[in-house]
């Protein structure tokens, strides 16, 4: 199966880091993998790149329908501008008070608007119970009307250093899956948390469908070196 490869660039980067993050991927040759790249929304037209296997994302949606929004981006102006994912329910921003059930109305905006969503579930402490994973899921597709990918992201194992087990990631990703063939859908399930150039191959054997990426995507050649490994 292909694998999906997301960089999550958060709120880093210049007009300079783009323009090199440009320059490799215009030209990156992959066979079995597609990356998609999340810039921060102003650098989206930076990354608007020839590659059939390279595609923009970004970090947030609105889930906003009325025009009358100052300060928003609607999922209509981000398509037409060639994004194809958008990054939903980060930790970060359910950090910030994003709820289960906003979440699903940003699903629902992306998946109107040809945009895929890429939603992030995850536990917040090492021993914290699973079971959350499963609302999130439910709540997350109750709006749906297109294609969802999820990304498996323990909070704890955000930019930390520290990940689960091969063994719990493969539990937890087949607990998603499941979740989610109940309410009729089949979708992929990403892994994210600390992954990087040297740990990426052994994650793989969770049977992750691929990962989102932060740390690692800062640094491009370390990023390339783990888009190599994951397409080996
Ligand atoms: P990390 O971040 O790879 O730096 O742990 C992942 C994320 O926040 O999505």
């Amino acid at each position: 199966m292909r694998k999906l490869v997301v960089a999550n660039y958060k709120m880093n980067g210049d007009k300079n880091f783009f323009s090199q993050v440009r320059k490799n991927f215009k030209s990156i040759k992959v066979k079995d993998t597609d990356i998609v790249l999340c810039p921060p929304f102003v650098y989206v037209p930076f990354l608007k790149i020839k590659n059939k296997n390279v595609s923009i994302g970004v970090q947030d949606l609105t889930n906003e329908i009325s025009k009358k929004c100052t300060g928003q981006i609607s999922p209509s102006m981000l398509h037409e501008f060639g994004v194809k994912y958008a990054i939903v329910g980060h930790s970060e921003r359910r950090a910030i008070g994003e709820t289960d059930l906003l979440i699903a109305n940003k699903v629902e905006q992306a998946t109107n608007n040809g945009i895929i969503p890429i939603v992030c579930v995850g536990e917040e402490l090492k021993n914290s119970s699973l079971d959350v994973i499963n609302d999130q899921v439910k709540i997350a597709l109750s709006k749906a009307k297109g294609e969802v990918v999820f990304a498996y992201e323990p909070l704890w194992a955000i930019g930390s250093g520290e990940i689960p087990a091969v063994k719990q990631i493969q539990k937890v990703i087949k607990q998603i899956k499941l979740c989610a063939k109940k309410i009729g859908f089949d979708i992929k399930v990403l892994y994210g948390g600390s992954v990087n150039e040297s740990n990426c191959k052994e994650l793989l054997n969770s049977n992750a469908d691929g990962f989102l990426l932060g740390g690692v995507t800062l640094n491009i050649s370390k990023f390339l070196q783990l888009i190599r490994s994951v397409d080996e």
